[in-house]
């Protein structure tokens, strides 16, 4: 098989990724290394900055957003080497020790970075910091935490009626509060967890559904106390912990791991193994979904690194059958819900996807990207409020498709053009960088 089934064109900061899959006998093949993961790469970044002493990281995601992270906690003070994935240090600075900036804080197209920074920058008196981000950051909800820390005497205003970057924010001595999410989102919770490191007493969050806990494994494990209730998904930070740099591995993310499972589900006689997988519960709804739609996954060499649960994860083809995704599995699986509609898309049935009205504030509003990009392929997709229904079985055709700037749609649109008829050309696939840079490479290196 000739790996010329793929072209990169770059042209400025834009990139054009042309994949023409043969007629019939490609496969997957293959070992794979998978990048960072960018939630635990950005928490530790932080908290990093936030401790005493030097934190040691390795794995680092290089992706953008960790990059914008790094940019943002350098520009009030901290000291972090220049990011690369065999070794990050960061010189702490101290709790309540971040620096006025001298510029505007820009967290670039990442939702992690500004909402959990907002939460440390609105519990630091005395100081402004005006916050903003690209177009697609500038666009989404921020009100989900600026009214929660407004609660807690937080200072800040936006555009929009204070829901919208850019923003300015004035720091304060807050009070401690029990905050009560209306949605089950690991970007709110951690913000208020964050606020209330800095908040005499203790801060509590109960969500509605259980959302990713990296948060709360690392603040443990860099010394906070934190009182957790699994039965009511609460957890409580007692304020002003000693946090302690600590030594981070960061396990691949297995939202990037995600492509290559669909991948080697739906492109027939493929076998991949994805090594060093993170898999904690809160993360692995991909995992069940796939196992509900009949996919081949097993998990070996199961092991815990630096308080995360990690296993590598061997996939085969098989014929896999729709599915309906509902419910408490959707903040588990919110990130994969992209490339889970493509493998819907080769699957036997209708899969329904309902409850996930979040993906339309994501870096794009993924229900209405996904119908339309995938459409464009022939795809059978409606739109629902709050999710997706999907046709599977019938055959895609190539087309001319978009990211629409966003990194999860631009990888999911390659993987649903491996097993389409003809050639697919993908607009703004510069995008994919945002969270894997090396995905083309990858790709390139499973096509024997
Ligand atoms: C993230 C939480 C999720 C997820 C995002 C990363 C995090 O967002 O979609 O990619 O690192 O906390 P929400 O908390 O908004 O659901």
């Amino acid at each position: 098989m000739s790996k010329s089934i793929l072209n990169l064109q770059s042209l400025e900061n834009k990139q054009i990724l042309t994949l023409t899959p043969p007629h019939t006998g490609l496969s997957l093949q293959g070992t794979l290394q998978i990048p960072g993961d960018k939630s635990i790469s950005h928490r530790a970044l932080m908290l990093g900055a936030m401790a005493e002493g030097e934190t040691i990281i390795e794995g680092l995601l290089l992706g953008e957003d960790p990059h914008s992270t790094a940019n943002c906690f350098r520009a009030m003070g901290a000291q972090i080497s220049p990011l690369n994935s065999q070794k990050v240090t960061v010189q702490g600075i101290g709790l309540g020790q971040l620096q006025e900036p001298s510029e505007v804080l820009d967290a670039g197209n990442s939702g992690t970075t500004m909402r959990l920074m907002l939460g440390l920058l609105a519990s630091h008196p005395h100081r402004l910091f005006c916050v903003t981000g690209d177009a697609s950051l500038r666009s989404r909800p921020m009100s989900r935490v600026i009214q929660p820390l407004q609660e807690m005497g937080a200072q800040i205003w936006g555009r929009n009626n204070n829901r919208l970057a850019p923003l300015a924010v004035q720091g304060q001595t807050l009070k401690p509060i029990h905050y009560r999410s209306p949605i089950a989102s690991a970007q709110v919770k951690s913000c208020i967890l964050l606020a209330g490191l800095m908040t005499e007493g203790e801060t509590t969050v109960t969500e509605p559904a259980l959302s990713r806990d990296h948060s709360e494994r690392m603040l443990q494990g860099f010394g906070a106390t934190l009182k957790i209730d699994p039965t009511t998904h609460s957890v409580t930070v007692v304020g002003y912990p000693k946090l302690i740099g600590q030594k981070v591995i960061v396990p691949g993310d297995i939202s990037s791991a995600a492509f290559w499972l669909v991948a080697a589900s739906i492109v027939e006689e493929s076998e991949l193994l994805i090594e060093n997988v993170g898999v904690n519960p809160t993360r692995t709804g991909i995992l069940e979904a796939l196992e509900m739609m009949e996919a081949n996954i097993t998990l070996e060499n199961k092991r815990v690194i630096t308080g995360e649960p990690v296993a590598d994860l061997r996939v085969k083809s098989s014929r896999l059958k729709a599915c309906t995704i509902e419910g408490e599995i959707i903040p588990r699986l919110i990130d994969e819900i992209p490339i889970l509609a493509v493998a819907a898309l080769f699957a036997e049935g209708k899969t329904i996807i309902k409850d996930a009205a979040e993906l339309r504030v994501k870096e794009s509003d993924r229900l209405a990207v996904i119908a339309s990009q995938l459409g464009k392929m022939g795809a059978t997709i409606t739109e629902l409020p709050d999710g997706l229904e999907i046709i599977g079985g019938n055959p895609l055709n190539g087309a001319e498709v978009d990211s629409c700037s966003d990194h999860r749609i631009a990888m999911s649109l390659a993987i649903a053009a491996l097993n389409a008829k003809g050639k697919t050309i993908i607009n703004g696939a510069e995008a994919a960088a945002i969270s894997y840079p090396e995905f083309v490479g990858s790709l390139e290196k499973i096509i024997p």
